[in-house]
């Protein structure tokens, strides 16, 4: 069987369109059954509205005209120029043929090509202390053999609203407000109001210097209001609903801590939690617990049918983690980040 790899274009046929959502959902039920399924509407939509600086390109992959796996090439074009991530994945039937080795070459082949010199993955792991397992251990054996290494394991936590205990929340919420005398909560739903903006944009601007980010190659970038509003509208045309709590510290009239949670059109059952950040200058207050609470307070007045809220967080990001856990998040599954320095390693 020989492989074809054929880009995903807003002309394809519609053959084609189905058969990549079809593969990206035997993947997800094969590796990540809990989470959301994959939707062509959310295909479709994420096609016609693109991340700012980024241009992604999906490939599907067939072997004789049978869909056998999918590949997608992130290039970010305003930071990271040196960087581009790849989502590489060949169905179970169709394993140890050759097939992944193909379809990681021409993806870096791509970066060469396109001047990058980073190549990064991420894949399911196995972690044995939090009693995680990911369905098989292809991922690690293929990186390694193909000359990636691991740079940065995560940890994805799922919490059951119907299992939260309301007094334990409320105890989070007592500690903390007892140590954060002199800060203010404001939230909102949706686009960040104008006047907290450009704190919204410094505080994003200060994610990837202050998660841990292990051995990966992402180099963090500027963060204006330009940015934080071009972002918005694209979530908003994705049809994602955020909910944001922040804490304004009285004194500078600043916005020190924030965090997010997403509802995305198609499963209104489930949230996202996405950023969560302290200005390093106010840490110690327990900000982050107290926005963390209050926001998934928020959430559930607007949003009661929400039953799932998934978290991400790297393995050593000790703080968050016990928050999380505090909440009743527990751990679903874990992920490795991988990455590859194509100079000094020609193509093989
Ligand atoms: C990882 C994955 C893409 C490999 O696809 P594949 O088509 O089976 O890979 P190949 O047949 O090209 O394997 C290339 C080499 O990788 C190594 N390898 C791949 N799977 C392996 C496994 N299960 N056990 C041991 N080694 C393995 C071998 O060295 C293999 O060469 P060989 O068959 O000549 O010994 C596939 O298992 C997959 O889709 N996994 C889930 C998605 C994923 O994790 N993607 C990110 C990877 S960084």
């Amino acid at each position: 069987m020989s492989l074809q790899i054929t880009p995903v274009l807003p002309d394809s046929d519609n053959a084609t369109v189905e058969a990549y959502v079809e593969v990206m959902e035997a993947l997800r039920v094969y590796e990540m059954p809990a989470f959301p399924p994959t939707t062509r509407r959310e295909f479709d939509s994420y096609r016609a509205h693109p991340w700012p600086w980024q241009r992604s390109q999906p490939y599907l992959a067939t072997a004789d005209g049978v869909p056998v796996g999918r590949l997608v090439l992130q290039f970010p074009t305003r930071d990271n120029l040196k960087n581009m991530s790849v989502d590489l994945a060949v169905l179970p039937a169709y394993r140890r043929r050759g097939f992944g080795r193909e379809l990681l070459a021409f993806a870096e082949e791509q970066a060469r090509a396109n001047g990058r010199e980073t190549v990064m993955a991420s894949s399911m792991w196995t972690l044995p202390e939090l009693g995680l397992t990911a369905p098989d251990e292809a991922a690690p054996a293929f990186a390694r053999a193909m000359g990636y290494r691991d740079t940065l394991p995560e940890v994805n936590r799922v919490l059951d609203l119907a299992k939260v205990d309301e007094d334990v929340l409320q105890e989070i919420l007592d500690h903390a407000r007892a140590k954060a005398d002199g800060y203010q909560l404001v939230q909102w739903i949706g686009q960040t109001p104008e006047e907290l903006i450009d704190d919204i944009a410094y505080l994003d601007g200060r994610l990837l210097q202050d998660a841990p980010m292990g051995d990966t190659a992402w180099e963090p970038f500027e963060v204006d209001a330009d940015r934080i509003r071009r972002t918005e509208a694209v979530m908003a045309a994705r049809g994602r609903q955020l909910y944001n709590s922040v804490m304004v510290h009285e004194k500078s009239d600043r916005v020190v801590a924030w965090t997010t949670l997403s509802l995305e059109a198609d499963h209104q059952w489930h949230s996202w939690q996405q950023i969560t950040i302290v200005d390093p200058d106010h840490r110690g207050h327990r900000l982050g617990a107290l926005v963390k609470v209050e926001n998934l307070r928020y959430l559930r007045q607007h949003e009661p049918q929400v039953t799932t809220v998934d978290t991400f967080n790297a393995h050593e990001n000790g703080y968050m983690i016990s928050i999380n856990e505090q909440m009743g998040f527990r751990p679903q599954y874990s992920f490795q980040n991988w990455r590859r320095d194509l100079l000094g390693n020609p193509a093989e």
